[in-house]
């Protein structure tokens, strides 16, 4: 093997830390990109010449006809999603996406998933409240790990896909009779899976041998995490979490990319933090503060439309984050959505029961904990059109340094608007 050139891209918060809009920026002479993990839960904004876009399940490198994008083996795939999702993109911009592929090991996400998503937590007691994006993905990658799934694979083989079906549907109509859904035929079912073979089949391929050739030729590639380490099923804040491994590591299996090719591990982090749905969020503002940051950075979900639970910026969580990871550079995004706040908050630390904690624990004491903060001076000016390192207001550089310092951690990007040349590149020597 040569020397390879494979990056990867993750959120290292709660997700929407504005991965879509580095990807696309790294993405510009990418010759690969790939999601590896989840599906059309993702909400990726991706501002170009063609328009803004928020993307769901589709690569954020789709916008350049050179790139190849895969939907690659770890992800669960709602074809009628991707379908709409090109649509849209074709009548909106006049684009013809041509140059998306199906691992063909993807798990196809059924109308029976997404059903019992939405029933699974109308069960749930108000505390216990996950507040999926109700796409179906917890369903189906329950069905992946009790080796019920249907992958990309069977529906391109008939005869597979009926004697898979058979397995399965009496089990799921079984769960769909429990939460008073209507059931499903087997008719309906193979129906669907021929319509998904008819739109998707040229596209659907055995992804390993192109990704190893690319890999192994030096090819650039670039993994495209979605959600982030805060929600990843081991390590976020579980049961609040997502059901796959929004981390390099999921990349490397979800891909099927061996570690050591990974030579860039791109953390995204917003200036602040946010989280949509259920669990723990230790810096979340109830105050004016709080909405302030939702008004100014427009936090509100791309996937669902929820308005986004705002706080300071948690250097602990954030620390954690870049470790797990092996992050070799933050992005760090919305710098310029605290250009107006005169005092600026940082976690440094948490008091649980008492006691100080230094470093991230498991939920439950997440739940009790109680939030350290530095206080740093703002710099009240607009940041916006900032292009290098030395534009911005001294505040602002002392907040970034002292940001990467507290992640151990080089910030490489600082974001200062959502269009793509709203960036300043700290070279990371
Ligand atoms: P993702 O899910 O990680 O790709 O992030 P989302 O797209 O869900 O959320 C990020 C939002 O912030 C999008 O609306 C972006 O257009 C916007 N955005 C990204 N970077 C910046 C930035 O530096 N400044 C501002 N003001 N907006 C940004
Ligand atoms: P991007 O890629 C923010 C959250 C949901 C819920 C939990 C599980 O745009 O960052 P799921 O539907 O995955 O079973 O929901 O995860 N969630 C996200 N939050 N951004 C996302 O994607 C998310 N995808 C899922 O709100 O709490
Ligand atoms: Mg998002």
């Amino acid at each position: 093997m040569g020397s390879y050139n494979v990056n990867a891209v993750v959120g290292v918060q709660w997700g929407d830390e504005g991965k879509g809009r580095i990807v696309d920026y790294l993405a510009s002479d990418a010759e690969l990109v790939i999601r590896f993990q989840g599906g059309d839960n993702a909400g990726h904004t991706v501002i170009n010449e063609y328009g803004k876009f928020g993307l769901h399940i589709l690569p954020s490198g789709i916008f350049n006809p050179e790139t190849m994008n895969i939907v690659g083996a770890g992800t669960v795939v709602n074809f009628d999603r991707m379908h709409e999702e090109m649509e849209n993109i074709r009548t909106s911009a006049g684009l013809e996406i041509d140059n998306v592929f199906i691992d063909e090991r993807a798990h196809i996400i059924m109308p029976y998933h997404m059903a019992l998503d939405g029933a699974e937590e109308g069960k749930r007691s108000e505390k216990e409240k996950i507040g999926t994006t109700k796409r179906g993905i917890g369903p189906c990658y329950s069905d992946k790990a009790a080796r019920m799934g249907i992958r990309a694979a069977d529906i391109m083989d008939p005869e597979r896909l009926v004697e898979r079906l058979k397995l399965i549907l009496p089990k799921k109509n079984r769960d769909l009779e429990y939460y008073g859904l209507e059931t499903v035929t087997l008719e309906e079912m193979l129906g669907k899976c021929a319509q998904w073979r008819e739109m998707f089949g040229d596209h659907i391929i055995d992804a390993a041998p192109v990704i190893r050739e690319a890999v192994e030729s030096g090819k650039k590639i670039l993994l495209e995490g979605q959600l982030g380490i805060m929600r990843d099923n081991d390590w976020g804040i579980y049961p609040y979490t997502t059901s796959s491994n929004p981390t390099v590591a999921g990349g490397c299996n979800g891909a099927g990319i061996p570690p050591r090719c990974i030579s860039k591990v791109v953390g995204v982090a917003k200036a602040y933090s946010t989280s949509v749905g259920g669990g723990p969020y230790m810096t979340e503002l109830f105050d004016e503060d709080g909405q302030k940051l939702r008004d100014i950075g427009h936090e509100y979900g791309v996937t669902t439309g929820r308005p986004r639970r705002c706080g300071w910026f948690d250097a602990v969580a954030a620390d954690f984050a870049c470790f797990m990871n092996g992050v070799t550079d933050v992005a760090l995004t919305k710098l310029d959505v605290l250009d107006t706040f005169e005092k600026i908050k940082v976690c440094t630390g948490y008091m649980i029961d008492g006691e100080y904690f230094s470093y991230l624990p498991e939920t439950r004491l997440q739940e009790r904990a109680k939030p350290i903060y530095e206080t740093f001076d703002g710099w009240m000016t607009d940041t916006t059109s900032c292009r290098k390192w030395e534009d911005l207001p001294e505040n602002a550089r002392k907040y970034v340094l002292a940001l990467e310092k507290l992640m151990n951690t080089h910030i490489t990007y600082v974001s200062v608007g959502p269009e793509r040349d709203q960036l300043i590149i700290r070279e990371n020597n």
